[in-house]
């Protein structure tokens, strides 16, 4: 049987980790982050793709494409996560697991910050354990799509 298939969209600015305020977002670059997915899907028994993009059109286009093509969905919607309600119109297409990563906390940074538009259509929200946050969510997948 193949295995099941699950997408990692990283937002815009995230394909600078490592430079980006390493005080806030950690030192790990987005590579390495998307290296690590790919090795732990072997472990867990699924098909990892990650895509970045700093533009919300090609963020929308991808999830569009994830309704058809995967089984579930790692998204950090980044600096859109405040924003965009046509991201939250596309998430909606997905009929599998949502998974909603954000880096740092947000709710204990700045007030623009505490509003998530997306948290209210995933079905998890994860924050505040920098890049490990991303394999928390791929193993917490993996068990949802068993
Ligand atoms: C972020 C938090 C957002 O507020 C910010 O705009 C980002 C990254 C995080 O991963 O902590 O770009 O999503």
């Amino acid at each position: 049987m193949a295995s099941k298939k699950v997408l990692v969209i990283h937002g815009p600015n995230l394909n600078m980790l490592g430079k980006r305020e390493p005080e806030i977002y950690g030192t790990t670059r987005l590579d390495d982050i998307n290296k690590r997915l790919a090795e732990l899907g072997k472990k867990v028994g699924l098909t990892v793709d990650t895509f970045q993009s700093n533009h919300e059109g090609a963020i929308i286009d991808k999830i569009q494409e994830a309704s058809q093509k995967y089984d579930g969905l790692i998204i950090n919607p980044a600096a859109y996560t405040h924003t965009s309600i046509a991201i939250i119109d596309s998430l909606l297409l997905l009929k599998g697991p949502v998974i909603e990563v954000h880096l740092s906390n947000i709710y204990r940074r700045e007030p623009f910050r505490h509003k998530s538009m997306v948290a209210g259509v995933a079905t998890a929200t994860l924050g505040g354990f920098g890049h490990h946050g991303y394999y928390m969510a791929l193993e917490a997948i993996a068990r949802m799509l068993k």
